[in-house]
């Protein structure tokens, strides 16, 4: 039954000049049919770069959109609308517009994890690989940065500029799942074990990280570190899916195996296969909102390379 569908949807690829882009978070059999896997800004590249028409993009609104944003001609398809990242919420526009206001020397630095209207008020956007650099490329001494404050908190290790949060307490929830006693209770199960954590974890599961990276970023460094055998893995557990597939000689453990992203997980073979055949639910973004969104996307993908 699943080999049938698999099928179905490798001939209905093939018929319509159809890829699926998957996000590494995604169920496993949605990483194993997709052509290709990656963060957030490899996501974005990889939708600009393809010559298919269609995109069925597993991952989340925020990332669909930012697909449909740089690829006007392309129709962007995401299985299951559902999928919203609860962290992009919270920084509707009018609140930053708010915080512009309170700071209008500031330049707006927001996290690819928002709205795209409130994209389209930032001056540049950044992913969880580029945050770092980004915020040191800005113009002003003073940048607003959101809705991660936990990614605002990697961000100004590497910078002498002033980062305002915004909104104060702005995080992912799947992330804020994983605490320091899981953390230090996976270490005393795996001693040897080095740790790595995305940068959406808490201060104080950073501070105890042996590397903080992307999500990508953390499979690249976890292939690549040598005499590392064991890693405690600190972000959502799809990610384990790809360690275990591409460093198959290590051993990977999750330092809190609740952290999970509910909405990353509703794309499923059966809608992937409905939204091939029905080319819906479209991800459309008002030109407008577009237009401007672009701009800050452009900048990013400027200074980022
Ligand atoms: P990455 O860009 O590191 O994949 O992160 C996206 C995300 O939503 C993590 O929660
Ligand atoms: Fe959003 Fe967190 Fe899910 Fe990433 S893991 S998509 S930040 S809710």
């Amino acid at each position: 039954m699943r080999e049938e569908l698999i099928e179905k949807i490798e001939q209905l690829k093939r018929k319509k000049n159809a890829i699926i882009l998957a996000h590494n978070y995604q169920r496993p059999e949605v990483q194993d049919i997709a052509e290709f896997i990656g963060d957030s800004l490899e996501l974005a590249r990889k939708a600009m770069a393809t010559s298919a028409d269609i995109i069925i993009f597993c991952g989340v609104d925020f990332m669909a959109e930012t697909a449909a944003i740089m690829n006007p001609d392309k129709k962007i398809v995401i299985p299951d609308v559902g999928a919203i990242c609860p962290m992009a919420q919270q920084l509707p526009a009018e609140d930053l517009l708010a915080a512009k206001r309170e700071h209008p020397d500031a330049e707006v630095v927001l996290y690819v994890n928002t709205l795209a209207e409130s994209k389209a008020i930032a001056d540049c956007i950044c992913t969880s690989a580029n945050a770092q650099e980004i915020v040191n490329a800005m113009d002003t001494p003073t940048v607003l940065f959101g809705p991660d404050r936990n990614l605002a908190y990697h961000a100004q290790k590497t910078t002498t500029k002033t980062i305002i949060p915004v909104p104060e307490h702005g995080l992912c929830p799947s992330h804020h799942q994983i605490v320091l006693n899981d953390l230090i209770t996976a270490k005393r199960a795996h001693p040897d074990a080095k740790v790595i954590v995305h940068p959406e974890c808490i201060p104080a599961v950073q501070d105890s990280a042996d590397y903080i990276a992307s999500t990508s970023g953390m499979v690249k460094i976890c292939k690549e570190a040598e005499a590392v055998d064991e890693l405690l893995i600190g972000t959502e557990i799809g990610l384990l899916h790809r360690l275990e597939k591409e460093a198959p000689e290590k051993r990977f453990y999750p330092i809190s195996t609740t952290a999970v992203c509910p909405q990353m997980k509703m794309h499923t073979l059966e809608n992937i296969e409905a939204a091939l055949e029905n080319e819906k639910p479209e991800v459309v973004v008002p030109s407008e909102t577009a237009r401007k969104a672009r701009k800050a996307i452009e900048r990013m993908l400027e200074i980022s390379h």
